[in-house]
C-alpha cells in the first residue's frame, strides 16, 4: 500500500524530492506536469492509480516502450517514493 502525507504544496514538495524524480523529471517534470502533449501529468493523480500504472509498465501488462524500460529498473522502494511525491503535488 501507499500511504501518501496530505496537505504540502509544490514548493515544500520541490525542496525535499527524492532522487529518482531526476529520472522522470524531463518528461513528467518536478511538478508532475507533463513536459508534451503525449506525457501525461501526474500531479494530484491518485495514488493508487500511479502505483498499478508503474507495476503495469514494470510487468509488461500495459505496454509502452519508453516507460517500461524505466519501470523495470525501479525498486518496489522507488516507485513507492515517486508515488508518494506526485500523488500529493497540486493537480494542474
Ligand atoms: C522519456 C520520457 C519519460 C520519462 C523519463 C518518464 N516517463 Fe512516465 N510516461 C511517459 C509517457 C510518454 C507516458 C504515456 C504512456 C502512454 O501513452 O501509455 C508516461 C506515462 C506514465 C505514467 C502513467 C500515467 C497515466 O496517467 O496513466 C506514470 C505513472 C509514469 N509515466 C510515471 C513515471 C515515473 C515515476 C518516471 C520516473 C521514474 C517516469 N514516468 C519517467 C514518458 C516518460
Amino acid at each position: 500500500m501507499v500511504t501518501v502525507a496530505a496537505g504540502r504544496d509544490a514548493k515544500s514538495q520541490a525542496a525535499n524530492y527524492p532522487t529518482i524524480i531526476d529520472v522522470c523529471a524531463p518528461c513528467h517534470g518536478t511538478d508532475g506536469k507533463g513536459r508534451d502533449v503525449e506525457t501525461p501529468n501526474l500531479a494530484g493523480q491518485s495514488g493508487i492509480y500511479l502505483y498499478n500504472q508503474l507495476m503495469a509498465f514494470r510487468n509488461g501488462t500495459r505496454r509502452h516502450p519508453p516507460m517500461k524500460g524505466i519501470a523495470r529498473d525501479l525498486t518496489d522502494n522507488e516507485i513507492k517514493a515517486v508515488v508518494s511525491y506526485y500523488a500529493i503535488l497540486p493537480p494542474p
